[in-house]
């Protein structure tokens, strides 16, 4: 079944992209991902200077089940690529001679300073890449040199710096967020005044993952201390879900989105393409089950838009964000279905007459 999309010109064989990270931090790793079926790939983010880019040991941490000890939460102090800027050009145009029919996107970043953005833009497009991701949301590390979300939480400063690339940019620019913001609304809308054609949401969440009880050392720990680092995996997927459907919601609708935040299954991937997805992303998913997770991805999606009677992948996108409403229209509805006994019911006294599981069990929907 042809399960490919068309988003802002560019015609992904499927909409599952390696998300901008460890799956893509060399050429060699994003071939093998094409070869396996991946519609697209993010590269991990580049700069015009490596030699700046120092990663630490140990930069990841996981946050178990308690119960089944499945990875959760995942919280990463990894920078961005510390790989020359020129062998990653070299690859660019390598993958893209190899692989034609995929498509590449180049995550850029760079320091507040338009002629370093521009210079950037033009030599990475250059290597006939086929869009551009801008990193405004990396939020660990990089904000120590004004760099990443301390742009995304800055509505001003994504405008400009994202007007700066696209003056000299001839290809799609999409603007990747920050989910450490109040509103994710409002540095969105500025990058697409600032020329951008999509939003990629979320990055990760500033977290700390956990305390040493042993050593009473905060985590992950180098050489005894820490950072507060970036949160990932299945438990951000609620927020980024929200954040996903506000953005469909309030964007105007040539403006693409690649929903992005613990995706592992075929499942999670529909649920952000229902809330206004056109692509998803993924990055600890793969890191954690391989780049083969891709055939269960093909084939759900595949089964879903067949039991489902949809002619195309694209049919899917946003089908349900109409069922967004306010609290005050859900309670005209109750009413208006003859259920406000069961509304009723369940006042706010009547908690404590059963145990609050039972009772939270009562009122939930899944
Ligand atoms: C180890 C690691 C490194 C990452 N590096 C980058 C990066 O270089 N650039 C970027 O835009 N996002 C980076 N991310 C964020 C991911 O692309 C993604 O937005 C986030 O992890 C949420 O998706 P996930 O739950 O599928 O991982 C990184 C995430 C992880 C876990």
């Amino acid at each position: 079944m042809d399960l490919s999309i068309v988003v802002n010109g560019m015609k992904f064989p499927n909409p599952f992209v390696l998300g901008s990270g460890p799956p893509g931090t060399n050429a060699r790793v994003i071939a093998k991902s094409f070869d396996a079926g991946w519609g697209g790939a993010v590269a991990k983010t580049v700069s015009l200077e490596s030699a700046k880019v120092v990663n630490v040991v140990p930069r990841y941490g996981k946050l178990r089940s308690k119960i089944s000890g499945e990875v959760i939460g995942f919280e990463n102090i990894e920078l961005i690529s510390d790989r020359p800027i020129d062998i990653w050009l070299d690859e660019f145009r390598q993958l893209k001679k190899d692989y034609p029919h995929h498509i590449l996107i180049a995550s850029i970043m760079e320091e507040y300073e338009k002629g370093r953005w521009q210079e950037l833009t033009k030599l990475v497009q250059d290597t006939g890449v086929d869009a551009l991701e801008l990193n405004f949301s990396c939020p660990h590390g990089m904000t120590e040199r004004k760099m990443g979300s301390e742009m995304g939480e800055h509505p001003d400063l994504t405008e400009e710096v994202t007007s700066w690339v696209t003056e000299v940019s001839k290809i799609p620019v999409w603007a990747k967020m920050t989910p450490n913001i109040t509103n994710i609304k409002e540095p969105s809308h500025a990058a697409v005044r600032g020329g951008a054609q999509g939003i990629s949401a979320i990055n990760t969440i500033l977290s700390v993952i956990g305390v040493d009880l042993e050593t009473l050392r905060p985590m992950p720990t180098v050489e005894g201390h820490t950072v507060p680092g970036g949160y990932s995996s299945q438990a951000v997927r609620p927020i980024a879900l929200r954040m996903v459907s506000q953005l469909a919601l309030s964007l105007p609708k040539e403006v693409s989105i690649s929903g992005i935040g613990g995706i592992e299954s075929s499942h999670d991937a529909l649920e952000f393409m229902l809330l206004g997805s056109s692509t998803v992303q993924l990055c600890t998913g793969v890191m954690l089950h391989g780049v083969k997770m891709i055939d269960e991805l093909k084939s759900g999606l595949e089964k879903f838009v067949v039991d489902k009677g949809f002619t195309s992948v694209s049919e899917v996108v946003g089908k349900s964000l109409s069922y967004f409403s306010t609290h005050m229209d859900l309670v005209q509805k109750m009413k208006a279905a003859k259920r406000t006994k069961a509304g009723e019911a369940s006042r706010d006294n009547e908690w404590g007459q059963k145990d609050i599981t039972e009772k939270t069990a009562e009122l939930t929907s899944n």
